[in-house]
């Protein structure tokens, strides 16, 4: 077994560094095998931080040459990554010549080759992967770089900022220099040297400045670039009118690549992105990849202010950034659903894009802050930060922003980034120097309290109940917090809870609200904060017993704790005038009937469940979005989670019985929805179309799931006469979901038509990947995963593939992967050690698969573990994986 770990880091020993850098002056001769970098930097004695040498981080790399100030350094230590170099005075001049290999770089981390390329990736840690330097985000430098390589093979030389010169060298070689004005970490540090070709176009700012957007894609792509262009645009128009925000550069370029360890990266001025959340054209994406084309391209673009104008002190700041941006990127696409659909439409497509991010939230948040993995949004330790790009980090830091902009209001909330800006621009920050401008912007608003959101990990569990005075016509109601411990944390305080809030009358209306001791009665949806561990909040002037409406829009990341009858949440289902908490009644009731089929094969399929869940699916007041999210069962990484223990076979089994059960016996339902959601003429992104779309597709899901020969049928015919992707893949989703003979057929003729074609053969393997066993005599999905393994088209250096074909065979189809015979846990070792050894990244992402293994019955349990132990035990483990597989085997 492994002994020595990996360094555990404290966030509690940060301390600044006694000499930064001024400016970088950066130098490449690029070679796929041996690329010479020469870095000259200024750097300055910061007297604050006292007295110690200059200390920079090198990994990977050959030192050719070192210098100080011309000369050699008068004293040089070197601790493992670690240069130490002893200088006198206040500044010098350190120049530093290293070798690296490009093509060797498995990693995606520094710079690497993909398809001939150069391209680099520095966040985290991967600057120092291409030269030395203090790689911490407090220092903050002005750099320029000459690029260097051969014409033929990469005509296009980019980096941050704006073009200086270029020109030609002898032996068919070219360079290129450019100079970013603004001080920025290394992290954000890029360069893209490659044969690529770019959508451009020129755009006004608020202040009236001309700016050039391109978009750097290769040459048979460039007709999918329409839509991230779009995207673009529209994300720079959105940050001048919400938040006053320019883009500060003459130029803005965004660059695809089909290697990328993860969505995107907002390097200054040159984004780079996985090619997946770049292309589109209506033939090979489907309308969620518009989306998340859309959001991503906003999320980096957004970075160029929460990320990069402000950036992070250290690592652990993490969630200033990307809470924030993720908040604003959600903000974004809500903003822009609700343009779409008009005045009437817009609330409901709000709460449509709040249902998606809470179901992320839920599936991927929840599991997480239960497990060994469980953090604060900003943690107080990790062994390897790659780790720490978590879904608590992000989502549920986005969370935190969004509750500080329930408690504040949209107007205070804006003052507060105003002051944010004004304070800390051009510098590295913490989480709490966010905060306080919060609530100095905001007449001293108490924060204190609020800030505990920051430092304890778990899901907090709100508990409620109601009681109700017939005399008095009053509503007595009781909400109690209770956060369970976490890995280290074992107490919890209570938390700051926004709880919004709405009594239902027995009419379905809203009841205006009016606390006991107030003049006037308010309006029907109110925000409670709760601050204790129970609070009670009385309400008066009520004409007969109200069911109350909690959390409305999901205003607290919470698990609420509500003894509610099946009565009450059919009502709320039909009833509650906050579409969320609609959408919300329909997945607890959804959840309570997959759970108690889990429990009890036996256990019929109530007839009020399915009558709800009928007048949903008829009512042709709702729209088709909304209709689509409220028939859709919850995820199963959220149910398994809500069983105890986890049992994904009986789980599997339930969510088949209830998707073929609802098919089945609504099937004439689903065909007259399938017809009345056609969407007539040429292919268009629009949310509406979208919408109806999703619907059709879900119709086609629930009739092949149900498995009657008409609607099998239908969907074998949707996939042949099929327009556009998102048609073609819901139709060949239902029939890979289903019984249906049929299914082997479309898979091989999707095949032929898109086998040059890299991201639709992504899709390719992810459904058959994440196929489950509709039929019992079929063979287990596993054996077609390792068929797919050796299939040309797949490599595991690619993480696109990897995550296709293996993260959607671990993280999506439980039911497949937790094989009773432990054969799914061995390939699961064997895979992650394989992948190890190439990108430990990506590698580290595939462990987290079986971190909450505790979950699961003692049958499970016991396959599991000697694989965790296998994994740890392997010679040579990355810092990345040796930290999840030990913490999941940790007490
Ligand atoms: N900062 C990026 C984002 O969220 C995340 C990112 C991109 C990243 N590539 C990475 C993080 C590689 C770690 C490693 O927008
Ligand atoms: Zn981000």
């Amino acid at each position: 077994m492994r002994t020595e770990h990996a360094p555990t880091i404290q966030r509690a020993d940060y301390r600044p560094l006694p000499w930064t850098v001024e400016t970088v002056d950066l130098h490449f001769c690029l070679d796929a095998e041996a690329t010479l970098v020469t870095n000259r930097m200024v750097c300055v004695r910061q007297s604050s931080a006292g007295d110690g040498p200059i200390q920079l981080w090198g990994e990977a790399l050959e030192r050719v040459a070192l210098t100080v100030d011309g000369g050699a350094p008068a004293g040089l230590r070197e601790h493992g990554a670690l240069l130490e170099i002893d200088a006198e005075g206040e500044r010098v001049v350190i120049e530093v010549q290293t070798r690296i290999n490009p093509r060797a770089n498995t990693t995606l981390s520094g710079l690497y080759l993909s398809a001939g390329g150069f391209f680099t990736q520095c966040e985290a840690e991967g600057f120092r992967r291409i030269t030395y330097f203090p790689d911490r985000p407090d220092v903050m430098a002005r750099y320029t770089v000459t690029l260097e390589a051969e014409r033929a093979r990469c005509p296009v030389l980019l980096s941050n900022g704006n073009l200086l010169e270029q020109g030609e060298l002898p032996n068919g070689r070219h360079y290129a220099k450019w100079e970013d004005p603004f001080p920025k970490p290394s992290y954000l540090f890029a360069l893209v040297a490659a044969k690529l070709v770019a959508l451009e176009r020129s755009v006004t700012t608020m202040s009236g400045r001309e700016v050039l957007l391109q978009v750097w894609v290769e040459e048979g792509n460039l007709d999918r670039c329409e839509h991230a262009m779009d995207s673009l645009v529209h994300s720079m128009r959105w940050d001048e009118e919400t938040f006053g925000l320019e883009l500060d550069l003459d130029r803005f370029m965004i660059v695809a690549v089909t290697d990328f360890n993860m969505g995107a990266m907002e390097n200054k001025g040159l984004n780079i992105f996985n090619t997946k959340f770049v292309l589109a054209k209506p033939d090979t994406a489907t309308d969620v990849d518009y989306e998340h084309v859309e959001s991503v391209v906003a999320h980096e673009y957004f970075h160029n202010w929460t990320g990069n104008r402000v950036t992070c002190r250290d690592w652990f700041q993490l969630t200033l950034k990307e809470g924030l941006t993720v908040f604003r990127d959600q903000q974004f696409s809500a903003d822009m659903l609700a343009r779409a659909a008009g005045p009437d439409g817009a609330a409901s497509a709000r709460a449509v894009k709040r249902i998606d991010d809470v179901r992320v939230l839920r599936a991927a948040q929840f599991p997480e802050d239960a497990g060994p993995m469980a953090h604060p949004i900003r943690p107080d330790s990790y062994q390897e930060i790659n780790n720490f790009y978590t879904a608590t980090v992000y989502e549920k830091g986005a969370e935190v922003i969004r509750m500080l902009h329930t408690l504040l209001g949209q107007e205070g909330f804006r003052n507060g980034m105003d002051l944010y800006f004004s304070y800390f621009d051009g510098q590295a920050v913490t989480c709490d120097d966010f905060v306080d401008a919060m609530s100095e912007a905001n007449n001293g608003f108490d924060l204190d309290q609020f800030m505990r959101w920051y430092s304890q990990a778990g899901t907090p569990r709100l508990k409620a109940s109601g009681s109700w005075d017939a005399g008095h016509g009053s509503y007595t109601l009781t909400l109690a917090q209770h956060t369970p411990p976490t890995p280290g944390q074992e107490q919890k305080a209570p938390l700051v809870i926004p709880v919004a809030l709405g009594l239902i009358g027995p009419d379905g209306r809203d009841r205006p609200l009016q606390l006991e001791g107030e003049a006037q009665p308010g309006a029907g949806t109110r925000v409670l904060r709760l601050t204790e561990s129970e609070q009670r909040f009385r309400f008066v002037g009520l004409d007969a017993e109200p069911v109350p409406s909690l959390l409305r829009g999901f205003s607290a990341p919470v698990i609420l704790e509500l003894d509610e009858d099946d009565g009450r949440l059919a009502f709320r289902m039909a009833h509650d005038s906050d579409p969320f908490n609609r959408w919300d009644a329909a997945q607890r009731y959804a959840e309570r009937v997959i759970l108690a089929r889990a429990a009890d094969p036996a256990a019929g399929l109530p007839t009020a469940f399915r009558a709800a869940f009928r007048s949903l699916l008829s009512d042709e007041a709702l729209d088709p979005a909304f209709r689509a999210q409220a028939l859709a069962l919850p995820a199963e990484p959220y149910l398994l989670e809500r069983m105890s223990p986890a049992d994904p076979a009986a789980l599997r089994a339930a969510l088949i019985d209830v998707m073929a059960t609802l098919g089945r016996e609504l099937a004439a339902d689903w065909l007259q929805v399938l017809d009345r959601m056609q969407v007539a003429g040429a292919y268009r992104y629009h949310p509406g179309d979208a919408g109806r779309r999703a619907l059709a597709n879900l119709a086609l899901r629930y009739l092949a799931a149900g498995g009657d020969a008409v609607g099998l049928a239908r969907a074998e015919a949707h996939f042949a006469q099929a327009t556009n992707m998102t048609q073609r893949f819901g139709a060949l989703a239902a029939l890979v979901q289903s019984a249906s003979p049929a299914r082997t057929a479309a898979l091989q003729a999707f095949h032929a038509r898109y086998r040059d074609d890299a991201l639709v053969l992504d899709k390719w393997f992810a459904l058959q990947a994440g196929a489950w066993r509709w039929d019992a005599a079929a063979a287990p999905t596993l054996d077609r995963v390792r068929v797919l393994l050796s299939d040309p088209a797949f490599s595991l250096s690619n993480p696109n593939k990897v995550s296709a074909l293996l993260g959607s065979y671990f993280r999506a189809n439980p039911g497949e992967f937790h094989l009773a015979d432990g054969s799914g846990h061995a390939f699961w070792a064997d895979q992650v050690i394989a992948l190890d050894a190439r990108n430990p990244q990506v590698a580290a992402r595939m462990a987290r698969a079986l971190e909450n293994w505790r979950h699961f019955t003692p049958a499970l349990q016991a396959s599991i573990r000697p694989q965790l132990e296998r994994v740890l035990a392997s010679a040579g483990l990355s810092a990345d994986v040796a930290e999840i597989v030990g913490k999941a085997l940790a007490q």
